[in-house]
């Protein structure tokens, strides 16, 4: 980790947080096969994204492209960003040297014209966004009319109860910072957060355009609670509160 000068005008947790390019390759070797990714998210989001064969799909924060390659397996031509660079230099050896990488950043203008896709997938990345207004305008304009919009964030229950247990008092119904600290493989990582109440990420996609098709709360995989009995209660379907899933429409 870099040192912080004293007297940073950033506060030091978030002068040196969520710094893919220093940890790139630990995320990836957690994300192959973690519960949380592995078991969870991305095979919700492709069971949500459905049949895919023909699609022209953006692959948005596609960090080191587990989904891209697994979406490009079922048929859909892929096209992916990242404000990584070393996140997509690992997306470029598990995709090959003729896959479709940019680097960008949600909330600056993306190199894509108009209605050029006909899914975004935007897989944990918009919880790391204060503001989602010019990120889902973009998202918005890249996208064809009909097009979908596949979205995993952050539950804003599950953070705030994780802030409630361990004794703070947040006030759910803000949108505020929230820092945590990440083990990846004997790495241990800053990442800074935004929270916000469940109304503040459905009136933001309206306002961009979108209109609500999907709100998913998925258990895991099958097989999962084999694999990862310690973290899977014993519950009849074995979900628990991690991420929302969206599939929104663009009007
Ligand atoms: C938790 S990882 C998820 C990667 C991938 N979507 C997946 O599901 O495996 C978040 C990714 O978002 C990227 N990211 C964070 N903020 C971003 C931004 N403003 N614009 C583009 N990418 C961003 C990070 O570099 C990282 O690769």
């Amino acid at each position: 980790m870099p040192p912080v000068p004293e007297n940073s005008p950033v506060p030091p947790d978030r002068a040196v947080a969520n710094n893919y390019d220093s940890f790139a390759e630990a995320y990836t070797a957690v994300n192959e096969a973690s519960l949380i990714n592995g078991y969870y998210t991305r095979p919700a989001i492709l069971d949500l994204a459905g049949d895919v064969a023909g699609r022209r799909i953006l692959d948005a924060g596609c960090g080191s492209g587990p989904l891209s390659a697994a979406l490009r397996d079922r048929g859909a031509t892929m096209t992916g960003f990242d404000s990584s660079a070393r996140m997509l230099e690992l997306a470029r050896q598990r995709l090959g040297p003729g896959a479709d990488l940019h680097l960008a950043g949600l909330g600056s203008p993306l190199p894509f014209p108009d209605d050029a896709f006909d899914d975004v997938i935007a897989c944990l990345v918009l919880h790391y966004l204060q503001d989602w207004t010019a990120p889902l305008a973009e998202l918005r304009r890249v996208l064809r009319p009909g097009g979908r919009l596949i979205v995993a964030v952050d539950h804003p229950f599950a953070v705030h109860l994780t802030h409630r247990e361990a004794g703070r008092d947040p006030d759910y119904f803000a949108t505020y910072n929230h820092t945590a600290q990440w083990d990846l493989g004997g790495q241990t990582v800053l990442m800074s957060f935004w929270h916000r109440p469940l109304h503040a990420m459905t009136d933001a996609f309206t306002a961009a355009g979108f209109r609500i098709a999907v709100i998913s709360e998925p258990p895991p995989a099958p097989g999962a609670r084999e694999l990862f009995p310690d973290d899977i209660e014993d519950t009849p379907s074995g979900a628990f509160l991690c991420f929302l899933f969206l599939v929104l429409h663009a009007g």
